[in-house]
């Protein structure tokens, strides 16, 4: 248990290291007060060119992956899920950048791949899809995490022949977080829809 909660701590250390925020740095941008302002593959792409938003989009989902092959190869699997949700509440609420992380997608899709790859798959799938119909990434991003979630119940409950009520458990979890974190992504789009429908 000691091992498990010190793994944990390691990996939301690990998580609050925010690869968009130094990159930028880097080739002297400012994420914070450009674009949406979040230290996220998608801003990256925005604002320093798609290219760049891709390197952060790898390095964060290598960011949760790892973390989270390692701890299960070391420590077992609910011990690999403590430190698969650290690692995603650290890159969301990273003490580095004074609690204000990234929105958790590619992270927590990394922390996926390593307990359960089809779901991660399927969510990459989704993902991709609408991004390319609706060209919105927030909107897929929840949407993605929408098929998390049920995924999550239908595990939990033990309706699905794979996974296991932990792992279930731990993906409704993670589902909810990074949906939480895209709450102002949705106000705006709700604002959007309300407006669109009252000049039109
Ligand atoms: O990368 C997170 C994505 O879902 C939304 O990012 O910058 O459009 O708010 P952004």
């Amino acid at each position: 248990l000691l091992e498990a909660a010190l793994a944990s701590v390691a990996a939301f250390l690990v998580g609050a290291v925010n690869p968009a925020t130094i990159l930028a740095r880097i080739l002297g941008k400012d994420l914070k007060h450009s674009g949406s302002g979040n230290p996220g593959a998608t801003n990256a792409g925005r604002v320093l060119g798609a290219r760049w938003g891709v390197v952060v989009g790898v390095l964060d989902v290598l960011k949760g992956l790892v973390p989270v092959l390692v701890a299960r190869q070391l420590f077992g699997t609910v011990p690999a899920l403590c430190v698969g949700l650290a690692v995603v509440l650290g890159h969301i609420w990273s003490p580095f950048l004074r609690g204000q992380g990234g929105k958790g997608v590619a992270t927590s899709l990394g922390a996926i791949l390593a307990v359960e790859p089809w779901f991660g798959l399927g969510m990459v799938v989704v993902f991709g899809l609408l991004v390319w119909r609706m060209r919105w990434v927030a909107g897929a991003s929840v949407s993605a995490c929408l098929l998390l979630l049920g995924l999550g119940v239908l595990t939990a409950a033990r309706w699905v022949p794979f996974g296991t009520r932990e792992t279930g458990v731990w993906c409704i979890v993670l589902a909810l977080v990074v949906i939480y974190r895209h709450r102002r992504n949705i106000e705006l789009w709700i604002s959007a829809r309300r407006d669109a429908s009252s000049t039109g």
